[in-house]
């Protein structure tokens, strides 16, 4: 399947520049290997099978050569015919920044004027199924601002507080609520926004103090203070995010699995 043809010109930023602390590899996690490549190549391979981006930006650890590297190699397999007949995209390498929302700041600036619609992507989300693409960049097509992908909560999710007093010796926290779940969903990407919506988002976070930056955990949220609205269809297991070693075990195994890399459950 390829984007509809009332799609805007889009693009996908790839955020590739964390340093991957948890995954605990002592390298940036795009270079962590997974079954033989990189991390970085399998999200480049998923954005690019998807066939729904002109430009794929990727924010990459700054100065970092050996990832540029990988970035151009990577086009030139696709220019030599390794798409999947789509066109073909331009790729793009920028320096990312300090925090994830730098980094999607950064590749903003490096898109082309044309560009009408980006989807945000993390790289550490290797294995996200085209199907989860597809269904993001649908949304905008049918006239979305904002779309993110979910699944529902499988755990039940509690609120709690540091416990003090007499309490604090029995253990170190006190639970303070219980979330309905039916209404909670997690958050993947790739988050899909028209290109004016996700700017104006990230110019209002430049005010944020260090605190509330760092409680930024995804684009959509940024969005949801300008008050737009954001649609959510369906995620995919496999989007995992990589993010401890027991993450790349499941990515690995994934990859190893019968049913291959990308499959899509019903
Ligand atoms: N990211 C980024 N720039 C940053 C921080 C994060 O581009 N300054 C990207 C990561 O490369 C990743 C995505 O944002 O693809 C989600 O971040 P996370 O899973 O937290 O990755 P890391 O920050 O690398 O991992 P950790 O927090 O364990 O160090
Ligand atoms: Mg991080």
């Amino acid at each position: 399947m390829t984007t509809p043809s009332a799609a805007p010109v889009t693009a996908v930023i790839l955020v590739a520049a964390g340093s991957g602390q948890r995954l605990g590899y002592g390298m940036p996690k795009a270079k962590v290997p997974l079954g033989g490549d990189s991390i970085l190549i399998h999200a480049l391979r998923g954005v690019a099978a998807a066939g729904v981006a002109r430009q794929i930006c990727v924010a990459l650890p700054p100065g970092d050569r050996e990832l540029a590297a990988q970035c151009e190699a990577f086009a030139e397999e696709l220019r030599n015919g390794g798409g999947n007949g789509a066109e073909t995209p331009e790729i793009t390498a920028v320096d990312g920044g300090a925090s994830r929302a730098d980094s999607v700041r950064a590749a903003l600036a490096a898109l082309h004027p044309d560009t009408r619609s980006v989807l945000v992507h993390d790289a550490a989300r290797a294995l996200a199924p085209e199907a989860v693409f597809h269904r993001v960049a649908e949304a905008l097509a049918a006239g979305a601002q904002a779309v993110i992908p979910v699944l529902p909560v499988v755990d039940t999710v509690k609120t709690v507080a540091r416990t003090t007093g007499p309490d604090a010796d029995i253990a170190p926290e006190l639970v303070t609520g219980t979330a309905p779940r039916e209404a909670l969903r997690a958050v993947q990407t790739p988050q899909g926004f028209s290109l004016e919506t996700l700017r104006r988002a990230h110019e209002s976070a430049e005010g944020l103090d260090e605190a509330q930056a760092a409680a930024v955990t995804d684009d959509a949220m940024l969005v949801e203070l300008l008050g737009v609205p954001v649609h959510a269809v369906r995620g995919a297991s496999q989007s995992l995010k990589i993010t401890t070693p027991l993450d790349l075990i499941l990515a690995e195994g994934l990859l190893e699995g019968p049913l291959g890399a990308r499959w899509v459950e019903g």
